[in-house]
């Protein structure tokens, strides 16, 4: 099984502002919606309440300490290695990992693939990418998006 970190980041490395996306940027949504389709999406409880809902079209996983946590439509995991193996078990052949931060920085160690919306613009924020050594990966592929502000979509793997 692939797994891979799915993420938009400002180019000042910002990804949230008091637990929300600093920008609305309907392409990349879809962008996101295109690749994830059909899969395991993981993220963080935070990133979960934020968006308020199971993801359609997707098996969301959630990783919490609360033992006891439960929401509709969702599979809750009390730890990032059990919901990995969990979405292995389940013939899963591209897990994405969708934040946030926390999520993130416990991750970028083991993803094979990086999917990362670069946003060419400046944005407050209090959530930040991990940095990530590019030199253990080789971009595949990029698409520069003329949106306001623009975007690029990159793909680098595991070299
Ligand atoms: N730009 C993007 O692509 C993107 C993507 C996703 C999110 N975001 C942004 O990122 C921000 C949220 O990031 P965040 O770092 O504050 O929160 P987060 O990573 O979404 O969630 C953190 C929570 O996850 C749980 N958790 C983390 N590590 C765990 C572990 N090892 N075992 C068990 N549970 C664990 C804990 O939940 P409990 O407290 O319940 O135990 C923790 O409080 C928001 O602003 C959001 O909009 C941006």
């Amino acid at each position: 099984m692939i797994v891979s970190i799915i993420a938009s980041v400002s180019k000042n490395n910002v990804i949230g502002n008091n637990g929300k996306l600093p920008w609305h940027i309907p392409e990349d949504l879809k962008w996101f919606k295109e690749k994830t389709i059909g899969h395991f999406v993981l993220m963080g409880r935070k990133t979960f309440e934020s968006i308020g809902n199971p993801l359609s079209g997707r098996k969301t996983i959630i990783i919490t300490k609360n033992k006891n946590y439960t929401h509709s439509g969702i599979y809750v995991f009390n730890s990032i290695n059990e919901a990995i193996n969990f979405a292995d078990k389940n013939n899963e052949t591209e897990l994405f990992i969708a934040g946030g931060e926390e999520i993130y920085r416990q991750t970028i160690e083991i993803a094979d693939r990086i999917y990362l919306t670069r946003i060419h613009r400046n944005y407050e924020g209090d959530s930040f990418f991990p940095e990530f050594d590019a030199d253990k990966y080789r971009v595949v592929s990029r698409k520069i998006v003329d949106t306001n502000p623009l975007i690029e979509f990159l793909l680098y793997t595991r070299s």
